[in-house]
């Protein structure tokens, strides 16, 4: 029998040269099946040769076999990282980013609730009302403590309330909860501004209501407040006809009705007479609308933010701004606005 290790040699080098011509994992395959396969194939018939090899040579010739089958196995093992990294770097090819898409571009629409909010800021903005923010997650100094609110009124029971139990906790200003109404900003703003005071806060808050077609657990106030020398509900009157008048129409008419809020003394219902100018339909004869309520700031406030209530004096008021918003654009469910249907959302582009 010739010597086997030359053998050897010309498999190694006829194997490699083949797996290195392989361009597609099906030449590839077949490369292996012929050079490395279990059943048949050169390698195998190289083993079987291995038999006739004399006794004393078998170990150096079996070693030598091995060694070619671990490299040629090495190879085709080398191929295919390579044959997958190409492919891999032909799809980032293929797929150039920096193209314009195919489909025409949709471009989004204002959310009616942002657009509603913008407009109340821009009017009140003209009056003079500075636009500000405050924390959704508040502590009951805020949202309680400091607005009047006793003790034991209905409004802090914690089943009217989202209390944030795990997060109060070692906070050492007691309990913590989801803002229930803006009006915990018109104590922040007056705990860091000395007056004159005039801004507007609009944002979420929160309370366990039931949802349906006119309530939800979270929903937008506009809070407002105004506090300076010689402030009367004359101004408040004056400043809420002037945003009806801006936001309804032109000869929309305000009206006061007695109410009662711990923070302001005397308290109103405001409402408005509209005649369905802008769009949606008021009748001729009008319609009264509730805005929501508002009076002048109690002394008491005043006092426990360190304003003096014989110096300065203010009214404030706090709308749903939800119920504006579904007005105006003729929206029959609240729920409409949240759900984030696009169906629902395009028709404002
Ligand atoms: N915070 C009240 C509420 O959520 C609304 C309100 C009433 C705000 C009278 C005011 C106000 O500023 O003066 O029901």
């Amino acid at each position: 029998m010739s010597d086997p290790t030359a053998a050897f040699a010309d498999y190694e080098r006829e194997a490699t040269a083949a797996l290195a011509a392989a361009a597609t994992p099906d030449d590839l395959e077949a490369a292996r099946i012929e050079f490395l396969g279990k059943k048949q194939g050169r390698l195998r018939d190289l083993q079987k040769s291995l038999g006739s090899v004399p006794k004393e040579d078998k170990p150096a010739v079996g070693k030598a076999f091995n060694e070619v089958k671990t490299r040629v196995q090495a190879a085709l093992d080398a191929r295919q990282a390579e044959l997958e990294s190409a492919r891999a770097g032909a799809a980032v090819d293929a797929l150039d980013v920096t193209l314009p898409g195919r489909a025409p571009h949709r471009i989004g629409a204002v959310h009616p609730l942002t657009r509603t909010i913008a407009e109340f800021k821009g009017i009140l903005g003209r009056l003079g009302f500075t636009a500000v923010d405050g924390p959704e997650v508040e502590d009951e100094r805020h949202n309680f403590n400091a607005l009047n609110i006793p003790d034991d009124h209905p409004a802090r029971d914690p089943l009217e309330n989202f209390y944030l139990s795990a997060a109060s906790v070692g906070k050492g200003e007691g309990p913590l909860l989801l803002r229930s109404q803006t009006s915990t900003v018109q104590i922040r703003v007056m705990e860091q501004t000395p007056p004159p005071v005039r801004v507007i806060s609009i944002g979420r808050v929160y309370r366990p209501d039931t949802i349906d077609a006119t309530h939800h657990c979270q929903f937008h106030q506009m809070e407002g407040l105004m506090v300076g020398e010689g402030v009367t509900m004359a101004h408040l009157k004056t400043v809420l006809t002037l945003f009806c008048r801006a936001y309804l129409g032109e000869g929309t008419k305000v009206r006061f009705r007695p109410s009662f809020f711990p923070f302001t003394e005397p308290s109103v219902e405001a409402d408005a007479l509209w005649h369905g100018a802008g769009t949606g339909d008021g009748g001729a004869e009008g319609r009264w609308l509730e805005l929501g309520g508002a009076g002048m700031v109690d002394p008491n406030v005043l006092e426990a933010v360190g304003y003096d209530p014989e110096k300065v004096s203010g009214f404030a008021f706090g709308f749903g701004m939800e119920r504006f918003c579904m007005m105006r654009h003729g929206i029959s469910d609240i729920r409409l606005l949240t759900e984030n249907d696009v169906r629902f959302l395009r028709q404002f582009g």
